[in-house]
């Protein structure tokens, strides 16, 4: 049986609505791979957007979906699981509502303004046992399944520093919500913060067992001025007139650094309104080794610095590759090139497989609420002067002993 997908929010990243650059979106993504699920039923506020879907499902071969722009009518389409693909401010109140009535959700990433939202979920969870998985595709990459092996296995030794950044040159999707009704354009006016924490920390936070065994306990944020949309604006003829005079409260670069129990620091980096390139900037730095994704750099204690060869202090195909989980020593290129590089395709796969045989998914509630808190949190530490704001714990006291599953089964060496 195939597990029956109601997709909620088909713009960029649910449908590829509107992008130039190749993007096939979740739907693609789960188009291509549909071995397991077929998408049943699709909603979006907007009609055309709802069409372009429909029509990429039946050019598909597969049925025509029920379709509607209420949300709540896919609640009661019949569907096994639904997908929340929709601006930051609507993931909670949907998946709510979804909960409630015995679907399981999986919700797209992004952070919240609101506490009582994460413990609405957490309520919501521990009310009706529907399970909830956040969409956080990047503890499904590569690069992090790799660095998490190597301290799953020791070859880094105690952690006690990470860092990630979200640095992407967001500008033009943020503008252009004035044409496409993007949900960045209101954010980047309205608040100051870490807005965006999940794809650098979700990784991290797996990494360092938060939420089984450690947690986060405090959180600082320092952000820079605000000049970059506005410099961007006013050199561009399509956003001039219409945008000039907007004031944006949020600050270019925000940085934050999060305290955890166990005594380890993170340090993240939000960075997108201003030219640069790409970049998460993964590092783990341990006892016994660090690693860096930018570089790609594998550097390790014990290592001969006369007879090593500088290229072999890198994770390439060839040093370290022992260390990846099955899914990505299995990939196949067709599947990489399902979104992201692959990480979708197998944060999808583990999805529907979790959904279909009742598995417990690997970032569920209590993840998904003490990554997006940061999001508020670091609002009210820039707002009262960089003060360190306490993060509150989320599963009750029940992180001390609590047993979560890993994005993977990470392979054991012997070494
Ligand atoms: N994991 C990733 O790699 C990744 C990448 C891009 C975006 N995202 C996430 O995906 C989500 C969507 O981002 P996007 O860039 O596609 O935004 P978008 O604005 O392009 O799409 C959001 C869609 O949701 C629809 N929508 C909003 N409220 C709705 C409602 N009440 N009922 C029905 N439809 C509604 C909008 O009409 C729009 O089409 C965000 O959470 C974002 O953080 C994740």
């Amino acid at each position: 049986m195939k597990v029956k997908l109601g997709f909620i929010g088909l713009g960029q990243r649910g449908a590829a609505f509107g992008m130039k650059d190749g993007s096939i979106g979740l739907l693609g993504n789960v188009l291509n791979n549909a071995k397991d699920c077929v998408v049943t039923a699709i909603c979006d506020k907007y009609q055309e957007r709802l069409d372009a879907a429909c029509k990429r499902i039946t050019d598909n071969g597969d049925p025509t979906p029920f379709m509607t722009t209420d949300y709540k009518q896919i609640l009661t389409a019949g569907v096994d699981a639904i997908i929340i693909s929709t601006s930051w401010d609507m993931h909670v109140k949907v998946a709510l509502e979804g909960m409630q009535v015995g679907i399981p959700v999986a919700m797209e990433v992004g952070g919240t303004h609101d506490l009582e939202d994460c413990w609405k979920l957490v309520d919501m969870y521990e009310k009706t046992g529907t399970p909830i998985f956040f969409m956080e595709n990047c503890c499904y990459n590569k690069d992090e399944a790799l660095v998490t092996s190597l301290v799953r296995n020791g070859v880094l030794g105690d952690i006690s520093f990470c860092q990630g950044y979200y640095c992407h040159d967001l500008r033009e999707e943020i503008c252009g919500g004035i044409d496409t009704h993007h949900y960045r354009l209101a954010e980047y006016t309205n608040y100051n913060c870490e807005n965006y924490p999940t794809h650098e920390l979700g990784p991290i936070a797996k990494l360092l067992h938060i939420t089984s065994g450690n947690r986060f306990t405090k959180v600082v944020s320092m952000a820079s001025k605000a000049q970059g949309l506005h410099h961007y604006i006013m050199n561009n003829p399509n956003y001039k007139d219409r945008l000039g005079d907007r004031v944006f409260k949020q600050g270019d670069v925000v940085t934050t650094m999060i305290e955890c129990e166990n005594g380890e620091t993170i340090f993240l980096k939000l960075d997108t309104t201003l030219p640069r390139l790409y970049e998460r900037g993964l590092t783990a730095s341990g006892t016994k080794g660090f690693y860096c994704q930018t570089t790609g750099a594998v550097v390790l204690d014990n290592i001969d610095h006369e007879s090593t060869k500088y290229s072999d202090m890198f994770f390439t195909d060839k040093n370290y590759s022992e260390y990846l989980p099955e899914e990505w020593r299995s990939i196949t290129p067709e599947q990489m090139k399902s979104g992201h590089g692959g990480m979708d395709f197998v944060m999808l796969k583990n999805f529907v497989d979790c959904v279909k045989n009742k598995k417990p998914f690997p970032i569920d509630v209590y993840d998904a609420v003490t990554w997006m808190c940061i999001t508020a949190l670091s609002e009210q530490s820039i707002a009262g002067g960089c003060i360190p704001v306490e993060c509150p714990d989320f599963t009750r006291g029940k992180y001390k002993t609590r047993k979560t599953v890993d994005t993977f089964n990470f392979p054991i060496i012997n070494k």
